[in-house]
């Protein structure tokens, strides 16, 4: 049985905050949760306190968010001072300075000609944005059939309804009717016959990307808009892309017409140790998504980023006509902006993308000692990315990662699971001494449970 994490403290605060009932949790089981409840209530670098006071050392950066390290001061103060000046000021058809500055500063970051920007609040809805913008390109230049997108197996976009119908997680999907019609899926990259505790890309699997031949064959390369995929599948599980085969989807991609889209929520902002998944596989997409780490978590935002000429394919018309009927009221909201440029500030002044880089060899290293841990039957690794799948005890998926999540967290160490997958991305500040030290508690706690 998992003990309670909550201690007699903690339950005199929560006393304060009268009921856990109203709020209804995401992606939580919430009676489980509510029962027992892990509360945070304050954060600093690479740590959060528990509302009793304990301090969590955060393996997961948030959700894959807080790459710069929690509650810097040049963020916090930057959104503050953006509150007091310009609360709110839309971006239908007036603007502010933010988001044009902002977008400016992007795209010189962004890889090739991705320089067209496209702001959203989130994963999910850069993801539906993406998207669509893929649709109306081929729309706009008078190739209407094109409107198959191609998704993965285990690919994760959020969940709007664009998202989990090219997304490949069944429990994210089979609740909500039958999603959009037209899609197909690629197969997913996982093996553990063939790959298992593979460093970096495993060498096994490029010839998966192949299938996009067969996929193009069915149903003919002029009804298809776009394939979408994650560089690096982090929400499955951390499944690292086969040397070459992103090359390989590049280049079917390129030979029938078709939109190829990174989904660089999570790999990009330096996770993998370049600025983004794109420039460290060395494949340019045609748009890429992104959320998460280019605010630092503070303030929800996403964007889109597009290469030019798509951009350019939809300004021919007349100039007074609206060019996409698409965004949203917050689409470059200031505190957002406010709180992005801060974070891009700290990223290049701390050269945050290469620390990451310079770190990734001590983090393959420590995660791949876990190797002879109880009930470890892979590991995966890439940049400050690291994947730990369990054996699954029979006839209870998921319970043994859960137990440790429980128990790590009791022992002061925040991970990330995902069925029996243990997934790790610590904020790009962390320091050697505090890898070991996750890496002890992991060994720990795999010791402790069954
Ligand atoms: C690859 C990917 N895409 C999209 C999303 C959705 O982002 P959000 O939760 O901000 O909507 C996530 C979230 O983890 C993600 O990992």
């Amino acid at each position: 049985m998992i003990e309670s994490a909550i201690a007699p403290q903690q339950i005199q605060e929560l006393q304060t905050l009268s009921n856990l009932d109203a709020f209804w949790m995401p992606f939580t089981a919430n009676r489980q949760f509510k029962a027992h409840p892990r509360l945070m209530q304050s954060a600093k670098g690479m740590y959060y306190t528990t509302t009793d006071g304990r301090e969590i050392l955060d393996g997961t950066a948030g959700l894959w968010c807080v790459n710069a390290g929690h509650c810097r001061s040049q963020i916090t103060s930057a959104i503050a001072a953006q509150a007091t000046k310009m609360d709110f000021a839309p971006t239908f058809q007036m603007g502010h300075p933010g988001p044009f500055a902002l977008a400016e500063r992007l795209a010189a970051l962004l890889p090739g000609d991705l320089n067209r920007v496209f702001f959203a609040n989130s994963g999910s809805e850069a993801v539906d944005s993406a998207l669509k913008i893929a649709l109306a390109y081929h729309n706009v230049r008078g190739e209407s059939r094109r409107t198959r997108l191609i998704g993965r197996e285990r690919g994760y976009h959020g969940v709007g309804f664009g998202g989990i119908s090219v997304g490949g997680i069944a429990t994210n999907r089979k609740w909500f009717g039958p999603l959009l019609p037209g899609v197909d899926h690629l197969p997913h990259t996982h093996s553990l016959a063939n790959n298992a505790f593979s460093k970096g890309q495993p060498t096994w699997g490029a010839e998966l990307a192949d299938d996009l031949e067969r996929i193009v064959a069915l149903h003919d390369p002029s009804t298809i808009a776009a394939v979408i995929v994650e560089p690096l599948a982090g929400s499955t599980g951390v499944l690292v892309p086969p040397k070459e085969y992103l090359q390989r989807l590049r280049s079917i991609c390129d030979r029938h017409g078709i939109l190829l889209i990174f989904d660089e929520v999570i790999t990009g902002f330096g996770r993998l140790g370049r600025g983004f998944g794109a420039e460290y596989f060395g494949v340019l997409p045609d748009l890429m998504a992104v959320a998460k780490g280019i605010t630092n978590g503070a303030v929800p935002m996403g964007a889109v980023f597009a290469r030019d000429y798509l951009y350019e394919a939809f300004m021919q018309g007349p100039e007074g006509a609206i060019e996409l009927f698409h965004g949203y009221t917050y689409s470059g909201h200031p505190l957002a902006c406010a709180a992005a440029e801060a974070t891009l500030d700290i990223y290049e002044q701390e050269g945050l993308f290469e620390r990451a880089g310079s770190l990734a060899s001590y983090w393959e290293t420590a995660l791949h000692s876990l190797r002879d841990a109880p009930h470890v039957i892979d590991i995966r690794n890439l940049g400050l990315v690291g994947g730990i799948e369990l054996k699954p005890r029979p006839n209870a998926p998921g319970l043994r990662a859960y137990e440790a999540l429980v128990r790590c967290f009791e022992s002061g160490l925040l991970i990330r699971t995902t069925g029996d997958i243990i997934a790790l991305s610590p904020p790009l500040i962390v320091e050697k001494h505090q890898i070991d030290r996750m890496v002890e508690t992991l060994r720990e706690t795999l010791m402790t449970i069954d």
